[in-house]
């Protein structure tokens, strides 16, 4: 084994396990070695065989050490913004009127291929720069801005290579059902036909973790997402769905029979909904960021996720659009405010369950055998993380065992 890091003198907030944040361990360390946690509790426990090899160890002064943050829903590769759409919206147009007039998502597709391949990376490399510095390791990112095959290729490369720049761990999903492309005016069904070809070699490139699409009246129905899904299922991709956002269109029951992974935003889900989530294994992802920033009122049934044991995660949505959110903890913090969490589940939604909703079993705990992906927090308790808006508290972050100089 490689050399070996201590983390020392912190507190631990494992989110391993029912109790609250997991289990809290005072006078913690983490033992890290080739990209794993390999041993972590209280140090005075530390076995002296492991304690004789360490080389590096890192004094944490009472920080927290809580599992490295998971942004499980974004849309962070884009072209052009979208501000004057929010001045539109500001005084009076609805999200649905602006895409209806032709602005909206279509306007991100324009700006999008326009961009190239290095416009891309450069104003994306920005964004993921101020995510990671609140403390996001994985983060997932969508196509969905490109709408043909060369320009949702394009998304997925520069996506991948933001992963391989090796400051954050990338998970990408196919979404060209975003937006009927204006090329495919009142053809929608070739539309689905063409994405489903294109999916199957996007993935052949290796290009796509997950399938995704946006279930909606401004979007697609379930007939034809679940042509889609079909198509996954073949492929042996896993699905997730923009499920019931801005009308309860039964997107969520399409998705569960499909083993979904997750399905997002759920602000108009139906009981009958809830239940096959809760049945599918199916985790919900709230999107606080864009509930906030459309202004919407309506809820998500929290109460009965909660109730039917579906897991809660909480991502940023971050888009040009519905959400220009460049915090995963101001996501928790939101997601607290707006729909009732605890500190402590939001924390759980941006760790243990966002890592099911990209099906990662490896990550989002902290817990001997993962990957070390570490965020160390200088805070009293790990609630502070759901209550600053905004502020700089991460001292470390570790990805992969590898220390990020960025925190
Ligand atoms: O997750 N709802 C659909 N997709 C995005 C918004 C995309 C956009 O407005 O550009 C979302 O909110
Ligand atoms: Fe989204």
């Amino acid at each position: 084994m490689n050399s070996l890091s201590l983390y020392r003198d912190a507190r631990l907030a494992t989110l391993d396990g029912p109790e609250p944040w997991g289990a809290l361990v005072e006078n913690g360390a983490v033992l890290v070695g080739d990209g794993r946690i390999v041993w972590m509790g209280a140090l005075p426990r530390l076995p002296s065989e492991l304690a004789a090899r360490v080389e590096t160890e890192h004094h944490l002064h009472n920080a927290w050490i809580t599992p490295g943050l998971i942004d499980c829903h974004t849309h962070l590769v884009y072209g052009g913004l979208r501000a004057k759409e929010f001045e539109a919206r500001l005084a009076g147009l609805s999200y649905e009127e602006i895409a209806h007039a032709g602005g909206g998502i279509r306007s991100t597709v324009q700006a999008t291929r326009l961009a190239g391949e290095s416009g891309l990376l450069k104003t994306a490399r920005q964004r993921l720069a101020a995510l990671c510095a609140d403390g996001v390791t994985t983060i997932e990112i969508k196509s969905g801005y490109g709408l043909s095959l060369v320009d949702e290729a394009r998304m997925l490369q520069v996506a991948r290579r933001l992963g391989h720049d090796g400051g954050v761990d990338v998970r990408t999903s196919f979404l060209a059902l975003h937006a009927l492309p204006p090329e495919f005016d009142g053809r929608a069904d070739d539309y689905v036909a063409e994405a489903c070809q294109w999916l199957a070699k996007l993935h052949e490139a290796g290009l796509v973790d997950a399938v995704d699409a946006f279930c909606e009246r401004i979007g697609f129905s379930c007939a034809q997402v679940e042509r889609l899904f079909i198509k996954a299922r073949e492929l042996g991709l896993p699905v997730k769905l923009h499920a019931e956002q801005l009308s309860d269109q039964g997107g969520a029951q399409l998705a569960a029979r499909f083993k979904a992974l997750s399905c997002d935003h759920l602000e108009w889900l139906s009981p009958e909904g809830v239940q096959a989530m809760a049945q599918a294994g199916t985790v919900a992802v709230l999107l606080p960021g864009a509930f906030h920033f459309l202004g919407e009122t309506r809820l998500p049934p929290l109460a009965a996720l909660q109730e039917a044991g579906v897991p809660l995660a909480v991502a940023t949505d971050h888009n040009p659009g519905s959400s220009p959110l460049l915090s995963l903890r101001l996501a928790m913090s939101l997601a607290c405010r707006h729909f009732g969490l605890t500190p402590e589940q939001a924390l759980r939604g941006a760790t243990v369950n966002a890592a099911r909703a990209l099906g990662l079993a490896d990550r989002g705990r902290l817990r001997t055998g993962l990957r070390a992906d570490l965020c160390v927090w200088a805070v009293d308790h790990p609630r502070e993380l759901s209550y600053w808006m905004g502020g700089r508290m991460l001292t470390h972050r570790v990805l992969a065992g590898q220390e990020m100089l960025d925190a």
